[in-house]
């Protein structure tokens, strides 16, 4: 374990993180495992940027291969140019053909391999950055597709948050920083050999102790790294909160309250922080490792000083040429420079593949609702469906209480089914449940008669049209947001008509500019319109309309709007009782009347079942609620009489 006490976000990643050596016997072993995860994650991340381009991989294998034996060349040039230099000294002549003779070849071969050096240089930042985006863009694919798959229950829990903030965050230019930095190696390898192979010549143990000196900052190094990957993956959840206070604080949605309850600065202090105690550990890593670098480059400095005179005096006692001393020093300086640049190149490798395990974390998580029969059955669309709920009881994942308890109630095709009960008595939940968004954590659900756990998901999906109280609302334009409900075809504009007229949608959308082509919401359209909560919850209602579904499922679609649009939808879903099943959540009981089957949820509990008159005559908690209500529409009715009157 780190220092802080790190831990992991998932038993995931703890599976990819290889147990400590328990004994010296152990270490060749562990040594190896360390290797593979290693050359695992790099070949991972070879794929990912293959996948990306291949073209651009093959660019960057040959940009690698003469970056490194660029640095050999050039010095063998400018060392070649400086002894000609000397030459032409000790010549001690004014002739100027001669002079030319000697040094123009010289200088046009350094200047030449300047310029190529330089054109190499611009096609090789060219293809980084290029590289950069496409990379990204395939990471960022990957995750959206993974996403996709992700089921409900994962987003009820922080973990998931964490993972997905983790994933998304660095693996965007992660894998091409790491793919630079092995081919970057491989260009300091060839050097760095190259000149070990010319200085032997004079020092051949220079080398060796230039590796000696640099192994204290390599440990330094990696030990830092490993701490900041640590560090970022734990403070995950500072982040996501800063993320949330600045966002916030630009949401449409909850900038009104901001203001007038002049909240906005308690979000800014809030982000202020969080942002300090996350900065402080930064700082703390960062500052930490600056003072270890700057005692390690002192200690360096010094000793590479020796080297030099060491050389310098070798050189003068020998061949006496300055070209020669420049060789020397230029081939030490480089395998020093090689040796340092390596340290870090490694680090950076060893870092960024730790971060791909947050994507591989990520990329890992478990997908529960699907078919648990190895040929699942599809559903048969265009007809009526029976649905059952047998013993079915379920808690949220990471909670400990029974939400829904115990239930079971048969629904036939082509019924309509109210369901009433007080705020969280679990009204949503059951509908979740009855789609499959989260699986019972006992009984079955049944459709047709067999565990809806054994239909093809998107198959099952595909038969509700459903519109929760929360829905969607979309920066599409009004036709597009109907259509939502079935993208499976073409979009149908007579279609969409219908729909928008079924739901009462049809008045206020032939009143907007561009009637159904106006775009909705007005964060990227300036010609963008906001309808109110009531004229979304239409066109939401809309989009059911549309879905072509065997089970309609509205949850509260009536809340905001006004009491003869609701009386609109309930003749069009009386009309539709025909061929469909019809699953709803109002709190205005007048909807119940009409009912074929009224469900009463109280804390969990089916506490009744049957049809209005049957539950009136029952006198329990249906006749109570529905006599409450009733009896406040009669009061404030007569009071509106008397005050006409
Ligand atoms: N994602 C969730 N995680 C944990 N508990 C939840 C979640 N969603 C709802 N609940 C809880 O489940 C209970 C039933 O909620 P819900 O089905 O939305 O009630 P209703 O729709 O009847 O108002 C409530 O106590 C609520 O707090
Ligand atoms: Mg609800």
């Amino acid at each position: 374990m780190g220092p802080g006490g790190f831990r992991p976000p998932s038993e995931a990643a703890d599976k990819l993180r290889e147990p400590k050596p328990k004994s010296f016997c152990d270490v060749p072993g562990y040594v190896r495992r360390l290797v593979k995860s290693f050359c695992q994650r790099l070949g991972y991340i070879i794929k990912l940027v293959w996948e990306a381009k291949p073209s651009l991989l093959i660019i960057m294998v040959i940009m690698a291969v003469f970056n490194g034996v660029s640095p050999v060349i050039s010095a063998y040039i400018s060392a070649n140019l400086l002894n000609k230099v000397a030459e032409v000294i000790l010549l001690e002549t004014a002739d100027f053909a001669l002079v030319s003779a000697i040094l123009l070849p010289a200088m046009l071969l350094q200047f030449g391999y300047m310029f190529l050096v330089g054109l190499i240089n611009s096609v090789s930042n060219m293809v980084t950055r290029l590289s950069g985006e496409l990379v990204g863009n395939r990471v960022k694919q990957r995750i959206m597709d993974k996403a996709k798959t992700i089921d409900l229950s994962s987003f009820d829990m922080p973990e998931f948050y964490e993972k997905f903030e983790n994933a998304s965050r660095e693996a965007g230019n992660r894998p091409i920083q790491v793919i630079r930095a092995t081919f970057s190696i491989v260009s300091t390898l060839i050097s760095a050999l190259s000149f070990v192979v010319i200085l032997a010549a004079v020092a051949w143990f220079a080398p060796l102790v230039v590796v000696f000196l640099s192994l204290p900052s390599a440990i330094i190094t990696f030990w830092y790294r490993k701490r900041n990957f640590n560090y970022m993956r734990r403070r995950s959840i500072d982040r996501r909160q800063m993320a949330y206070y600045s966002d916030t604080l630009v949401n449409k949605d909850t900038v009104k309250e901001l203001k007038l309850f002049g909240l906005s600065d308690t979000f800014i202090f809030n982000y202020n922080k969080v942002f300090d105690r996350y900065f402080g550990g930064i700082k703390r890593l960062t500052v930490g490792e600056g003072i270890w670098s700057i005692c390690i480059s002192l200690v360096t400095t010094l000793v590479n000083c020796a080297l030099f005179f060491y050389i310098a005096y070798t050189v003068t006692m020998g061949s006496g040429k300055i070209g020669d001393y420049s060789l020397y020093t230029g081939a030490l300086t480089s395998i020093a420079a090689a040796v340092a640049s390596m340290v870090t190149t490694v680090s950076t490798i060893y870092e960024g593949s730790l971060f791909i395990d947050n994507m591989i974390v990520f990329m890992n998580e478990k997908q529960r609702i699907i078919p648990s029969v190895s040929e699942p059955r599809k559903v048969a669309k265009h007809s009526a469906h029976t649905i059952e709920f047998k013993n079915v009881s379920f808690r949220y994942p990471g909670t400990q209480r029974d939400v829904i308890k115990n239930m079971s109630f048969t629904v036939s095709p082509g019924d309509t089914v109210v369901l009433v009960g007080l705020n969280g008595a679990g009204k949503t939940t059951l509908l979740k449940l009855l789609t499959r968004l989260y699986d019972p954590t006992d009984g079955v659900v049944l459709l047709d008669g067999h565990d809806i756990k054994e239909y093809d998901v998107s198959s099952l999906y595909d038969m509700y049209g459903v519109i929760f109280q929360d829905f969607g609302k979309y920066a599409f334009s009004v036709s597009e947001n109907i259509a939502f409900g079935d993208v499976g075809r073409e979009l149908d504009a007579e279609r969409v008509k219908e729909a928008a007229r079924s739901s009462a949608a049809d008045e206020f959308i032939e009143c907007l500019p561009d009637g159904y082509d106006t775009p909705l919401m007005r964060v990227f359209d300036k010609n963008g319109i906001e309808p109110s909560i009531g004229q979304w919850q239409k066109l939401a209602i809309a989009r059911a309309f549309y879905s072509d579904s065997d089970v309609l499922i509205l949850d509260e679609p009536t809340a905001s709007l006004d009491a003869i649009a609701e009386q609109e939808i309930f003749n069009q879903l009386d009309k539709l009782r025909e061929d469909k099943t019809t699953f709803f959540v109002s709190h205005r009981l007048s909807s119940a009347t009409m009912a074929s089957k009224i469900l009463v949820v109280d804390g969990g509990v089916l506490a009744e079942e049957g049809t209005h008159a049957e539950l009136m005559a029952k006198k329990g908690i249906y006749h109570n609620l529905f006599t409450t209500q009733a009896n406040r529409y009669v009061a404030e009715h007569a009071e509106n009489e008397s005050r006409i009157n």
